[in-house]
């Protein structure tokens, strides 16, 4: 079982993408093989320079190797270093109708935040079906978000088959954690860099407690009084880092009263900061040793450009672009 997703590049990585997308691809590592890359092309339709992009790109894997991705275990990779991948995308195109790309939410979405409509963003999905069929891919672990995406990679997957051999391609599944499939937002909204709502996984300790004591929306109950525990942010965001037992005593208290938002903001930073206590150290070691990551990205960039040429050299045959 081949399992293969994307990251951009943009920004600062939130707890909301740790649950909903890094922590199933790193439990997947143990479960087949996987193929795991930072979207630096897709992260292009909005970067506003190449500085930052580079240095996105670098953070992110810095990030996702702390978090847990495992180079033993994954084929860890920038898409940049498979250009490949565009050559598919260009014949993926070629059986793509405006109308599927027309319908993209995403897309939309990118107009309705007031981004220049370029023929990148427009395009969009028929790169990630290339990134996902390039590489042969049986299952796409990714937020509810992207499900539109896996739908119209499966749609070119079949037009392809159909146009030039039934078996040219596997029609990739996604898998979507119903678990975590939305991770609230410090205001109680999906939590997502574009409404300034996120708790970052490797945030500064000072600022962190800060924004937890500060942005954490609660109700006006005074101290004494019990609380309500539906609808809570608080306890929505304890129960992903404290143990079964801390979360029950946590709504216990609610139940009870005499215990004021303060405290369980203080418990809920505690119980955050231990949870990713492991990733941070690993990642103070990764940051000090800055040729261990050229080293896994260079050896993940092999690994997916011997598949990424192998797929490719047999499609190019099937759809004619071979003349001997
Ligand atoms: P953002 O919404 O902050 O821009 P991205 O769109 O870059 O995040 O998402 C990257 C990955 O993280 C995707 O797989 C997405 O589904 C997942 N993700 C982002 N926000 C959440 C959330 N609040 N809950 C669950 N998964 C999320
Ligand atoms: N579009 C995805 C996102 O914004 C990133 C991505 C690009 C991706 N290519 C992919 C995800 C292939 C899964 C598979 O989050």
């Amino acid at each position: 079982m081949r399992f293969l997703t994307g990251l951009q590049p943009s920004g600062q990585l939130h707890i909301g993408n740790y649950f909903g997308a890094i922590k199933p691809a790193v439990e997947l590592q143990e479960k087949g093989e996987g193929f795991y890359f930072i979207a630096n092309y897709h992260a292009m339709t909005t970067m506003e320079s190449a500085q930052a992009l580079r240095e996105n790109t670098r953070g992110l894997a810095v990030d996702l190797l702390a978090c847990g991705l495992d180079p033993q275990k994954c084929t860890f990779f920038a898409q940049s270093a498979v250009p490949e991948v565009n050559e598919l995308a260009w014949i993926l195109s070629t059986v793509c109708p405006m109308g599927l790309l027309e319908r993209c939410h995403s897309y939309k979405d990118k107009m309705a935040h007031g981004f220049a409509a370029s023929h990148a963003l427009f395009a969009y999905p028929a790169l990630m079906a290339a990134d996902i069929l390039l590489y042969n891919s049986d299952a796409v672990p990714v937020g509810k978000d992207q499900k539109q995406h896996l739908e119209v990679t499966r749609d070119l997957a079949a037009k392809m088959n159909d146009a030039f051999g039934q078996d040219l391609f596997k029609l990739p599944e996604p898998i979507i954690s119903e678990v975590t499939a939305v991770v609230p937002g410090l205001d109680g909204q999906k939590m997502s860099k574009s409404y300034g709502n996120t708790l970052p996984i490797f945030g500064d300790e000072k600022a962190t407690r800060k924004l937890i004591n500060k942005k954490v929306v609660t109700d006006a109950t005074p101290l004494e009084d019990p609380k309500p525990t539906e609808g809570s942010i608080i306890l929505a965001l304890y129960k992903l880092f404290a143990t079964p037992e801390q979360y029950a005593a946590m709504v216990d208290a609610h139940h009870v009263g005499g215990v004021g938002y303060g405290q369980f903001k203080k418990d809920l930073f505690e119980a955050y900061w231990e949870y990713f206590r492991a990733a941070r150290e690993r990642r103070e070691w990764i940051l000090a040793h800055p040729e261990y990551v050229d080293d896994v990205l260079t050896r993940g960039a092999a690994r997916a450009r011997e598949e990424a040429q192998a797929t490719l050299a047999r499609i190019r045959q099937a759809v004619g672009l071979t003349w001997i």
